[in-house]
């Protein structure tokens, strides 16, 4: 089978092809991650991505997804629902959700505290919580708002206690602005797809990577799906096209000829 030619699939690391100059963009499945780009510019080819390499995984019980898609849904909903362990549509069902997992963060911390420095797929599942729009839970408009504190809140516990637990957050969102993402400094790890100018793009991906040649303002807005990827801990920056996930991927995701 051609399949079997492919290079295997790792649970730490979703590939998303190849950068500009031809070597593969790695990023690694285990750490928080802050997708930015404004409405267009294809997040959902990363967050896509992101589930199509996890899918696997997510299949066979090493990772648990839950999903939180406060626009109604309409992306997360697309997903192979079988995948998904708990989701939120509206912010209401968000608290309920990190409440959830906040306390399972809690657990794992008083079982493995003095056992395992760090909790891997190994000993219990990654829990992968994917969070569309996710400025629309941290700043909530009106009457929200004190439902977003408080998501914001057990949002903010669950990124500093959850990484040791075997956690992984990735976020997506159209703002770049620490008013809407006041938990930017908690993810080490930051793609950037199109964006408004330099200074959106160094609050997106840190001034590293943008001293080292990121610039997602210049990415045309006729190629959605051309991303910046960088580390901030080491300061590398890439740039690479996501592939289309379409919605039958999405349905089928994690169905056997996946698996
Ligand atoms: N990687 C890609 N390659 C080609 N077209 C894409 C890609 N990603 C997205 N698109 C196109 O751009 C549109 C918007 O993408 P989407 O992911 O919904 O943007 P966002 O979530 O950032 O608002 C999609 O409906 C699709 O037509
Ligand atoms: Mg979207």
């Amino acid at each position: 089978m051609w399949r079997n030619r492919r290079r295997p699939a790792d649970i730490n690391v979703i590939g998303y092809g190849r950068d500009r100059s031809g070597r593969p963009v790695a990023v690694a499945a285990s750490r928080h991650t802050l997708v930015t780009g404004l409405t267009g510019s294809g997040k959902g080819s990363i967050a896509g991505g992101w589930l199509k390499a996890q899918a696997p995984f997510i299949a066979k019980g090493l990772v648990q997804l839950d999903y939180i898609d406060l626009k109604g849904g309409m992306e997360a909903g697309m997903v192979n629902p079988k995948l998904i362990h708990h989701h939120a549509w509206s912010l209401s069902e968000a608290a309920d959700l990190l409440h959830k997992l906040d306390n399972e963060v809690a657990r794992r911390q008083d079982k493995y505290r003095g056992v395992v420095r760090m909790v891997t797929p190994d000993v219990e599942p990654r829990l992968l919580l994917m969070i569309d729009e996710a400025a629309e839970l941290t700043i909530g408009i009106g009457k929200a708002k004190s439902e977003a504190a408080e998501a914001t809140a057990l949002l903010d516990s669950i990124l500093r206690r959850g990484r040791s637990c075997g956690v992984v957050v990735v976020a997506l969102t159209q703002d770049p602005r620490v008013q809407a993402m006041p938990l930017r400094p908690r993810f080490p790890q930051r793609l950037a797809l199109r964006l408004n100018s330099e200074v959106e793009a160094r609050m997106a991906l840190g001034d590293a990577a943008v001293d080292n040649g990121a610039t997602p303002w210049l990415i045309p807005a006729d190629e959605p799906g051309t991303c910046w990827y960088a580390d901030l801990d080491t300061g590398a920056a890439q740039c690479f096209r996501a592939p289309y996930v379409d919605d039958d991927t999405l349905r089928m995701l994690g169905a056997a000829a996946d698996a």
